[in-house]
């Protein structure tokens, strides 16, 4: 009797980590894709590789693509597919998304080649949560495991994609649409750290240089030589609009904590990015990350894991896309 009760408790165990948590809980999994597509990491970390090496920007843009995908409709590559003439309306042609969101032909690009090596297995969402990890490692962040077994979804909201955090928004805002997602004040200061690589567009922060809030003088915040900077680069006219800055020009390409740093230097460039260092929620955390380099690269994976978690579809729902603009 002793024995048999003996023998009979690991495997109860054994049941619920391997069949009620997948089947019940339907959770992520770090070797979701282990047999079925064994190569999957290389594949992607290869072709993350090889897109950053031609364009050195591309790091930035696919962490914000991720970004991008998750807070719309959850981490499920809606941000991914086209219009279909009438009848689909993708995300694409959102104002935070349109000619300003880039590397959709990158995952595509992953994808085809996935799919040679492992057809219909291995979903949109998947790939571009690795490839978003795979964009800050390569350019300095820390590494962290991504679980996996997203699935893509069948629908996007171009509405919701509308409303994704805007650089000209209060930090209330900002913070309340984190929540609605999950995700705290620290992970709003935590991820807006990725503005350490990568680059925007004058017509995001031209308010803040000429005439801030009707004041007919720029934002008394700016930092005297970097204004003057920013002003040669974006003159007050519109056809600066789409002229790129670097978020973080010191160290523009390279994933570390120069973005605080620029925050405690009053050297921010978006208007979101500097109130994190003056409103006294956010502001003690600003002056840590400036300080220690080594917390915010462990911190950033941290969110960057909540952020990938983000209304998942896993199990049944959704479907495993052959194609990344179109739902099958
Ligand atoms: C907190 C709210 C946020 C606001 C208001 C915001 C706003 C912006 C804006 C306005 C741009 C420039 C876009 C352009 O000029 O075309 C930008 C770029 C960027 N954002 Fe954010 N962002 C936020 C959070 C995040 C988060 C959470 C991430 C990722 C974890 C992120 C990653 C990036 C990256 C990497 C770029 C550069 C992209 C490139 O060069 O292609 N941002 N962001
Ligand atoms: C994985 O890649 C290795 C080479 O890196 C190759 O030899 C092997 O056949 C690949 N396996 C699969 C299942 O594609
Ligand atoms: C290389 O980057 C440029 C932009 O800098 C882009 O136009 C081109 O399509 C990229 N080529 C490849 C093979 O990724
Ligand atoms: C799309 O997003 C908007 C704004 O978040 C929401 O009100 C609406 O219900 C969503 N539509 C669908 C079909 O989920
Ligand atoms: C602050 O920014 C200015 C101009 O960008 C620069 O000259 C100065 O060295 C910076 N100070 C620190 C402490 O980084
Ligand atoms: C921030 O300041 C306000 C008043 O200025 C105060 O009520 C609040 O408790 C402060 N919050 C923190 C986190 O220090
Ligand atoms: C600052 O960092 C330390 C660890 O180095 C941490 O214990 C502390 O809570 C942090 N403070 C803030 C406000 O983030």
């Amino acid at each position: 009797m002793e024995r048999k009760a003996f023998i009979k408790h690991p495997l109860v165990h054994l049941f619920h980590i391997f069949f009620l948590s997948h089947l019940v809980f339907c959770q992520l999994d770090y070797r979701f894709y282990g047999s079925t597509c064994p190569n999957l990491t290389k594949i992607v970390r290869y072709g993350v590789w090889s897109a950053i090496a031609n364009d050195t920007r591309m790091a930035a843009s696919l962490i914000r693509l991720h970004f991008h995908d998750c807070f719309v409709n959850g981490c499920d590559g809606s941000i991914l597919l086209d219009d279909v003439g009438s009848t689909f309306v993708g995300e694409k042609t959102a104002m935070p998304n349109q000619n300003s969101v880039r590397g959709y032909e990158v995952i595509d690009r992953i994808k085809a080649d996935v799919e040679k090596f492992c057809p219909s297995t291995v979903s949109c969402t998947d790939i571009l949560t690795l490839a978003a990890r795979d964009a800050a490692t390569i350019a300095g962040a820390r590494y962290w495991m991504v679980a996996l077994g997203r699935r893509d979804g069948r629908t996007a909201n171009k509405t919701a994609a509308n409303q994704l955090p805007s650089p000209f928004e209060s930090l209330d805002n900002i913070i309340s649409k984190f929540n609605s997602k999950g995700l705290d004040t620290k992970d709003v200061v935590v991820l807006s750290g990725a503005h350490t690589i990568g680059f925007a567009q004058c017509f995001t922060f031209k308010h803040r240089l000429f005439n801030f809030g009707g004041s007919g003088k720029p934002d008394p915040d700016l930092e005297t030589s970097f204004l003057k900077g920013l002003q040669n680069v974006c003159p007050d006219q519109t056809d600066s609009d789409s002229t790129l800055v670097a978020l973080d020009s010191p160290t523009t390409n390279r994933f570390d904590n120069g973005y605080y740093r620029n925050l405690v230097n009053s050297s921010g460039l978006l208007q979101s990015d500097h109130v994190l260092s003056t409103d006294n929620r956010t502001a003690s955390m600003v002056v840590n990350y400036s300080k220690y380099p080594y917390l915010f690269l462990k911190d950033f994976g941290a969110s960057m894991v909540k952020m990938a978690n983000i209304g998942v579809l896993t199990g049944q729902d959704g479907e495993i896309r052959k194609d990344c603009k179109v739902v099958n």
